[in-house]
């Protein structure tokens, strides 16, 4: 057992009124403003933002199943409902681009179910059984890359490559072209940020609309000669009840959201903070080292609950709904903070402890519940674990280098991101 998310000096809020989930230093560690809110206000209306925070585990789990109260419907194709910035995108997009449609997240049960199953099929467990064997291989090689420098920034030579290199394979794109991806996803991440100013939001969109013009060649190349990556089958294939395949812009729309960064970006951030977590907890470091296959799988789940890289996701409230006392409106947009319900000690013993003994630790909501169940979960999974294994496999001893690191989280509203994580390590003979 240990304490997990140790920082020198984390915001711990004394009240209620230092509260606000978009200011960067309690996003630099929103552990201690998690227990508060689940305590003193599990419905917290940030006077900020305007959203209310859900953060108790029963609750969250509660709301992702109740689909009658609940909706994810968040895209507006109106421009009479756009805020200035997305009015920008938006206008930035018809002329120069694609609009994104409404992608696979933001949709609602019936059409949500019918696009999904689309995905569940291009997903179905024999071709993540097939990518694993690549996810397997490149594994251990990107190891072999750096094993012999005695040190590396597992971040830009480890965490990102892995599953990037994987989305971007299934996804028709060349090798040569993943960094260039890369930055594609990182002004897509940025243009998510609340309150980005004008020119940062020009700067996103045509970011994005560059990288549309890439992914529209790809498109039309898999229309005239399909093959077997995974972006072929949702191109070519029809949505079951609709009668069409989908369009440019619905696919565009998946392109960013739901594979490179809800794909790639999420898997990476997983990684890092495992090894940060190792670093940072010696004793679980000699635990795995024991027996992998024992404590591999746990361990993965681990990671996810504590460091949980997708914070949060947000549904709009179908109705006025009131919980523990306060009325959410009709129309709010609700926060489900799962990473506050990952550490809710009603549900998890000692909820901050790393443990890889935890019976229950599959059971977090970092790949949320119900019908948006992370599509890629399984595959992420076997991400995780083949990372995990090769540095345990390749990695005989190993420690953070502080000079190097300001061991500083992105400043991102929804997700947990490390920027960088240099390591020295001893490699295994
Ligand atoms: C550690 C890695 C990952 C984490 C933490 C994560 C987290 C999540 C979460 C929390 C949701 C639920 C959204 C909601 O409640 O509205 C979600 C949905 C989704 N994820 Fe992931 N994800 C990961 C990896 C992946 C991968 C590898 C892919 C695909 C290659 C993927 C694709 C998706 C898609 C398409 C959805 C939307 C599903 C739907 O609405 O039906 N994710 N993910």
């Amino acid at each position: 057992m240990s304490e997990v998310n140790r920082m020198d000096n984390p915001i711990v809020p004394e009240s209620l009124d230092d509260v606000t989930l978009i200011n960067p230093e309690i996003q630099e560690c929103p552990f201690p403003t998690y227990d508060l809110l689940r305590e003193a206000a599990p419905v917290f209306h940030d006077p900020i933002t305007g959203m209310y925070v859900v953060t108790r585990y029963e609750d969250l789990r509660n709301i992702a199943l109740d689909y009658d109260n609940f909706s994810n419907h968040r895209y507006s194709n109106d421009p009479d409902m756009h805020t200035p910035s997305q009015q920008i995108a938006y206008n930035l997009f018809k002329e120069k681009g694609w609009v994104p449609g409404k992608s696979l997240a933001a949709r609602d049960d019936p059409d949500h179910k019918q696009m999904r199953s689309l995905f569940d099929e291009a997903f179905r467990p024999k071709r993540v059984k097939e990518i694993e064997d690549d996810v397997q291989s490149l594994a251990y090689h990107l190891f072999d890359e750096f094993i012999d420098d005695g040190e590396c920034d597992y971040v830009r030579q480890y965490a990102v490559p892995l599953p990037l290199f994987i989305i971007c394979k299934q996804m028709g794109a060349r090798d040569e072209d993943v960094w260039q991806i890369k930055a594609w996803t990182d002004a897509w991440i940025k243009g998510l940020s609340i309150g980005l100013d004008e020119e940062g939001v020009i700067w996103a969109t045509e970011m994005e609309i560059q990288a549309q013009h890439y992914f529209q060649k790809i498109f039309e190349q898999l229309r005239k000669q399909p093959n077997d990556t995974l972006l072929s089958e949702l191109v070519n294939n029809e949505v079951p009840g609709w009668g069409r395949t989908l369009t440019d812009n619905e696919l565009h729309a998946e392109m960013m959201q739901d594979t490179f960064v809800g794909g790639s970006e999420t898997t990476t951030n997983a990684m890092a903070a495992g090894i940060m977590l190792l670093d940072r907890n010696p004793e679980i470091w000699a635990q795995l080292r024991s027996d992998p296959d024992k404590y591999l799988t746990t361990f993965v789940e681990e990671v996810v609950r504590l460091e949980s890289p997708a914070q949060a996701m947000t549904r709009i409230a179908k109705h006025d709904y009131e919980l523990h006392g306060v009325t959410i409106p009709k129309g709010s947009v609700v926060d489900l903070r799962y990473a506050a319900g990952n550490r809710d000690q009603r549900h998890f013993e000692c909820p901050h402890d790393i443990n890889l003994e935890r019976r229950n630790a599959a059971s977090h909501l970092g790949f949320s519940t119900g019908t948006h169940y992370c599509l890629g979960a399984p595959l992420a999974r076997r991400e995780l674990y083949w990372g995990f294994k090769a540095f345990v496999d390749r990695i005989d001893s190993f420690s953070v280098i502080p000079e190097k690191n300001n061991l500083r989280h992105l400043p991102n509203y929804a997700l947990r991101i490390l920027k960088e994580l240099h390591i020295e390590f001893k490699a295994r003979n």
